[in-house]
C-alpha cells in the first residue's frame, strides 16, 4: 500500500504527478518518493505526540538519499544515525547534529571521533566496552561526551527474527540487569554527561503493547538511577512503527502517543521517538518496466515476467520474503501488446532463484507494460548493490506539483573508477 497513488484517466499518478511521465523522461528502474506524503506521515506523529515534549529522529537507515533528509531537517527533524557517513549525510543535508543521536552495536574509533568533533547530539552506547571507548576518545579530545544506554530490554517485538532487537538473544544493547551498574561507574566519569536511556524493540511492529512493556522497563529504571541520584533527561523510545504492506494493522500512533503520556506520569522527561519505515515506506515506489514474458509451458511450470529491476535494486523480497504490491502504471495494454491475465512471478535479471520483487500476482501484464513497486520508500535504494555489475537506481522526489531527480542514475564509470588504478597498482612486500 503506498500513500497518494491512484489512477485517473487509466493512468496511475502518485501525488498528483503521472508515473508514466517520469518513467519517459528518467527511464526504469527509478525509485520515486512523495515528499507531500513523507510530510503528512511526518506530521501525524508529530501530532500524536503534540502534548509531550518530544524530538523526531529520523532513522537516517530507512532511506539516507540527501533531498529527503534536507526536507524532514526543515519540518524540524532531527535524525538517528548508525555511522560516520550517515553523520557526513545529515551535516551535507543541512541537519543538525546536535539533534542527532547515534546509534549501533559497532562504533569505530573514527566514527567517535567525528561525531564527537561535530557535536552529535547524544551517543547511544550499546556496551560496557562502547562507553569505554567513547571515555578514551572524549579525554583525547578533551570534551564530555553525551551519552545514553541502550537496554536491551528482553521483549518480543513479534517480528520477522533478522528485524527483531530487543531479545537477550539478539547483539542489541545492554541488558536491563547489567544496565544499573553501567550508569553508575558512567557516573563517575569526567568526561560523559549522562543524557538519557534508550531501547529499540525491532522493526515493522503492528502492535503497541511490546513497545509499552519496554518502555515500563525503562520507566523502572530511570526511576531507580534518580532514587541514586543520576537524574536522566531523555527517554529514547526507539523505532519501528509498522505500516501496511499488504493488509496489516498500522501501528497506531496516537494510541501509543497517548499511551506513553500516561505511562510517563510526572516525570520531566524529554521523549526521543526514531522513526524511519513510518515516515518513507508507502511514500515511494519502484519503477519497472517488464522486459520478457515467458508464460509457463505446461502445468507444472510458472508464469514469470522478468523486470528490469532486480534483487540488487529491491533485496526487501529475497531477503525477509517480503510483500510487496505491484501494479501496471497504465490499466490497460497499449495498442498491439500482447496481454496475458496469469498469476505472475515477477522476476529480475539477477543470476540466482532468490531474485523476486513479487510471487504469483494475478495481473494482466504486456512486454513492455511499466509497474510500479508499491511501498518501496523504506529499505529500498539504502539495500541496492552493485550485483552482476548493475548500475544503481536513479531516485526521484515528488514535490509540490512536479518532481526532481534526486540522485542520477549511475553509471558503469562509477563503478569502474574505484578499481581501475587496481590493475596497475604496485605489489605491497610485507615484511
Ligand atoms: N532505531 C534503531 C536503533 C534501529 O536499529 C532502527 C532500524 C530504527 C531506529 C528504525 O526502525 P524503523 O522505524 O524503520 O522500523 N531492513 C529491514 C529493517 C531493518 C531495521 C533496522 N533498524 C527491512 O527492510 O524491513
Amino acid at each position: 500500500m503506498s500513500d497518494d497513488l491512484e489512477y485517473r484517466g487509466g493512468q496511475l499518478f502518485f501525488s498528483g504527478i503521472p508515473l508514466a511521465a517520469i518513467a519517459t523522461s528518467v527511464g526504469t528502474p527509478t525509485y520515486v518518493y512523495s515528499m507531500p506524503a513523507i510530510a503528512a506521515r511526518y506530521r501525524e506523529l508529530a501530532e500524536a505526540f503534540a502534548g509531550t515534549e518530544h524530538q523526531l529522529c529520523y532513522a537516517v537507515k530507512a532511506n539516507s538519499n540527501l533531498s529527503i533528509l534536507a526536507a524532514l531537517a526543515k519540518l524540524g527533524a532531527g535524525f538517528d544515525i548508525v555511522s560516520g557517513g550517515e553523520l557526513a549525510r545529515v551535516i551535507a543535508a543541512g541537519g543538525d547534529p546536535a539533534r542527532t543521536v547515534f546509534s549501533g552495536v559497532g562504533k569505530s574509533v573514527e566514527d567517535i571521533d567525528l561525531a564527537l568533533k561535530r557535536g552529535v547530539g547524544c551517543f547511544n552506547v550499546e556496551s560496557a566496552s562502547e562507553l569505554a571507548r567513547i571515555v578514551d576518545r572524549a579525554a583525547l579530545l578533551s570534551c564530555r561526551a553525551p551519552v545514553s544506554i541502550r537496554v536491551n530490554p528482553n521483549v518480543d517485538a513479534q517480528t520477522h527474527p533478522y528485524i527483531s532487537t530487543g531479545l537477550k538473544s539478539n547483539k542489541f544493547g545492554v541488558p536491563k540487569e547489567e544496565a544499573l551498574s553501567l550508569y553508575r561507574s558512567a557516573a563517575q566519569s569526567e568526561h560523559l554527561e549522562i543524557l538519557g536511556v534508550d531501547c529499540h524493540i525491532g522493526s515493522q511492529i503492528a502492535d503497541t503493547a511490546p513497545m509499552l512493556e519496554a518502555m515500563d522497563n525503562l520507566l523502572a529504571l530511570i526511576d531507580e538511577l534518580a532514587a541514586d541520584n543520576i537524574p536522566l533527561r531523555h527517554l529514547d523510545l526507539g523505532g519501528g512503527f509498522g505500516v501496511r504492506y499488504e493488509n496489516e494493522a498500522t501501528f497506531a500512533v496516537a494510541d501509543y502517543g497517548a499511551a506513553v503520556r500516561q505511562s510517563l506520569g510526572r516525570r520531566a522527561l524529554k521523549v526521543m521517538l526514531e522513526p524511519g519505515r513510518y515516515l518513507v515506506a508507502n511514500a515511494g515506489v519502484l519503477l519497472t518496466r517488464v522486459e520478457y514474458l515467458k508464460p509457463k509451458a505446461d502445468a507444472d511450470g510458472r508464469d514469470f515476467a522478468v523486470v528490469d529491476a532486480a534483487m540488487n535494486d529491491l533485496l526487501r523480497p529475497a531477503l525477509y520474503q517480503a510483500w510487496h504490491g505491484v501494479d501496471t502504471v497504465a490499466q490497460l495494454p497499449v495498442d498491439g501488446a500482447q496481454a496475458l491475465d496469469r498469476d505472475w512471478d515477477i522476476v529480475g535479471p539477477v543470476c540466482e532463484s532468490g531474485d523476486f520483487l513479487a510471487k504469483a500476482r494475478s495481473m494482466t501484464l504486456w512486454e513492455g507494460a511499466l509497474l510500479a513497486v508499491r511501498s518501496a520508500g523504506a529499505y529500498g535504494m539504502v539495500l541496492s548493490s552493485n550485483y552482476n555489475s548493475r548500475n544503481r537506481a536513479a531516485e526521484v522526489l515528488i514535490e509540490h506539483d512536479g518532481y526532481r531527480v534526486v540522485r542520477r542514475r549511475e553509471t558503469i564509470r562509477d563503478q569502474l573508477e574505484a578499481e581501475l588504478a587496481g590493475l596497475e597498482a604496485p605489489l605491497r612486500a610485507v615484511s
